[in-house]
């Protein structure tokens, strides 16, 4: 039998594009046939798109038969209802999304997003079929007050309540300290792979041996600049990338970051 203790686990590093609310339709299919261009650059890496729900069909048209992920940027819990300006994951499957993202801190903030939320979302994504990435993440002030490991903790274990072990290694965790996303300053490596292994132990807890196997990515001003420093943190498995995925040559470039693990 194989000793399972020495084994070690690669995970596959993945680097997502958070588009927010940027770019029209056009723009949208042609960054999509250009990253396809550029995919054999890459090919060891996993990639994903997360654009605006008006070009989720257009992107996901050129790039998901292709392998690159294409999510949606917040989804309902509910299979259907009167939610005005809502969509459920069934239309997103529908729309031809192969994931969301939930629980990012702009939703958080300013549209509500809450833990009690997250906890019917991930489970109803995966119920779904779609690949859930679970945003996480500590504002300045709960830094500053020394509670980061305590909000990490219970953002993770508020979100994936819902989730059985068997379903854990589909979930992609998000650490995106809030006072480094679109500001240019990026956590230290050290601060990441800190926060990351914090969130691991957590994921342990919860869900055992499948916690190697799931991936935590890095958010907030990552560049091509500092992507290779941050992916060096062993518990660092990829990236979320806002600004920056903007422009096809710079996701590329941090992707290729990814390689030099
Ligand atoms: P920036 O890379 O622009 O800081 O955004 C990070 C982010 O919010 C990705 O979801």
């Amino acid at each position: 039998m194989p000793d399972v203790t020495d084994q070690i686990i690669e995970r596959t590093p993945l680097v997502a594009g958070n588009w927010k609310m940027f770019k029209l339709r056009g723009e949208a299919r042609a960054f999509a046939h250009a990253l396809a261009a550029g995919l054999d650059q890459v090919d060891e890496v996993d990639l994903a798109i997360c654009p605006p729900l008006t070009c989720l069909a257009d992107v996901a048209a050129i790039l998901a038969p292709l392998g690159v992920g294409v999510l949606a940027q917040t989804a309902h819990q509910a299979a259907s209802g009167a939610f005005t300006g809502e969509v459920s994951m069934s239309m997103l499957v529908d729309a031809g999304a192969t994931g969301v993202l939930l629980g990012h801190s702009e939703r958080r903030a300013l549209y509500g997003e809450s833990d009690g939320a997250l906890a019917e979302k991930v489970p109803a994504a995966l119920a779904a079929g779609l690949e859930p990435i679970l945003c996480v993440g500590e504002s300045e002030a709960e830094r500053d007050a020394g509670v980061t490991e305590e909000r990490l903790a219970e953002q993770v274990r508020h979100g994936l309540a819902g989730v059985a072990s068997s379903l854990a290694s589909d979930v992609v965790i998000a650490y995106e300290p809030v006072w480094a996303i679109g500001t240019g300053r990026t956590a230290t490596p050290a601060i990441a792979q800190a926060a990351h292994a914090h969130i691991r132990a957590v994921l342990e807890e919860l869900f055992g041996a499948a916690a190697d196997e799931m991936r935590i990515l890095y958010g907030g001003s990552v560049k091509p600049a500092n992507a290779a420093e941050l992916f060096a943190g062993p518990d660092v498995d990829g990236a979320l990338v806002g600004g920056a995925s903007l422009a096809v040559g710079d996701l590329l470039a941090i992707a290729a970051g990814a390689l030099a693990r």
